[in-house]
């Protein structure tokens, strides 16, 4: 059985870092406000010059050098965006162009903070069925732009940035039977759809459009949806969750986060956090937050580790891998 792996990680982000106090200034908000309600202290916003396909390539760029590849070694890219560059072509093909390939197929995938997740196991198929065999799959965004900056319910809240993953065929590159993708579970439910959503697009208003959240909605769902999709991906690896070694979850709120692994009986220090220094970078959290943990050494080859997210539509999923 093909089975796909994890052979290289990387992350980028924006230079300019955005501490809490300087919201101050823009809405009625606090650093104690924000660092109660969401644990986040600090995010990177990108400045002039850089934008999903930048922050994106040098991701990929990043992740392609740990994984010893280079593009000509990539048969396809799928990135997670809900901010795109332009309405099209697809930003994926920006950073494809911008990594000198000429051949092979990109595509961006919109699932909002659970884009990754999508994309991910978009990727494991297309390996698991033959039809690819080294995808890079990016997270990256810059919500930033979508933010409306007078609404202190969601500007403080989110961070840009850009994760990406190698991943490839796992037979024939040194990697044991059980490494790599054992399980993947999405869902999405649109009757959701008016909690978190950009009131703006092509199609409607012709305009770009702010983010929109009905923050304490979003909140209430968050860790039933987060949790059942997760056991599902239990179910499907016959795995228990005191078997994971690392829990690498969505980062939008600090509070969801433990209390998703508090209801899955995961300990503290088995959770991989970075909320409080990226903010909530959408599809990019869970690739920038596992490039984190993979960087400084917590995961290790072997550990079992346990992605998720939820985000806007609603949508949401998991994904169970042998690093
Ligand atoms: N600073 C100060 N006060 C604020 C701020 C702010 N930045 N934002 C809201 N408030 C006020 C509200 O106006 C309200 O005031 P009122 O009582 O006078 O009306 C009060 O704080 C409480 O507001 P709530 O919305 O009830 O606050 P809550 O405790 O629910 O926290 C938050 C808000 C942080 C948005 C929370 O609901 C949350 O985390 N929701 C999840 C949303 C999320 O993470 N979304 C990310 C995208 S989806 C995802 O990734 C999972």
């Amino acid at each position: 059985m093909i089975r796909s792996a994890v052979t290289g990680i990387g992350r980028a982000l924006p230079e300019r870092v955005m501490v809490n106090k300087e919201f101050e200034e823009l809405v009625a908000t606090s650093d104690e406000w924000i660092v109660q309600r969401t644990g986040i202290k600090q995010r990177h916003i990108a400045g002039d010059g850089e934008t999903t396909a930048s922050l994106g390539e040098e991701a990929a760029r990043n992740a392609l050098k740990s994984a010893g590849r280079t593009p000509a070694d990539i048969d396809m890219i799928i990135l997670a965006t809900s901010t795109p560059d332009n309405t099209f072509p697809a930003t994926a093909v920006n950073i494809q162009n911008r990594l000198g390939m000429t051949h092979g197929a990109a595509f961006d995938v919109q699932a909002v903070c659970t884009g990754f997740i999508y994309a991910l196991t978009t990727a494991d198929l297309y390996i698991r069925g033959g039809m690819a065999r080294r995808i890079l799959v990016i997270g990256a965004e810059t919500f930033s732009r979508l933010l409306d900056w007078e609404d202190r319910t969601t500007c403080v809240l989110f961070g840009d940035g850009a994760g990406a993953v190698v991943l490839e065929a796992a037979e024939g590159v040194g990697l044991t039977s059980d490494t790599g993708i054992l399980a993947a579970k999405l869902r999405s439910d649109g009757a959701h759809c008016d909690k978190l959503y950009v009131d703006g697009g092509p199609s409607t208003t012709g305009t770009v459009g702010h983010l929109r959240m009905q923050g304490r909605e979003v909140f209430k769902h968050a860790v039933g949806m987060i949790t059942d999709v997760i056991e599902d991906s239990f179910s499907m690896a016959g795995i228990t969750s005191d078997q994971i070694d690392w829990f690498v979850p969505h980062q939008a709120n600090r509070r969801i986060i433990d209390a998703s692994a508090r209801k899955l009986g995961i300990s503290e220090d088995k959770v991989v956090v970075t909320v409080d220094q990226h903010g909530n970078t959408s599809a990019a959290s869970v690739p920038l937050a596992l490039s984190v943990a993979a960087g400084d050494g917590r995961i290790k080859k072997g550990d079992l580790v346990l992605l998720e997210a939820m985000g806007g539509g609603f949508t949401w999923g998991a994904v169970l891998l042998r690093w």
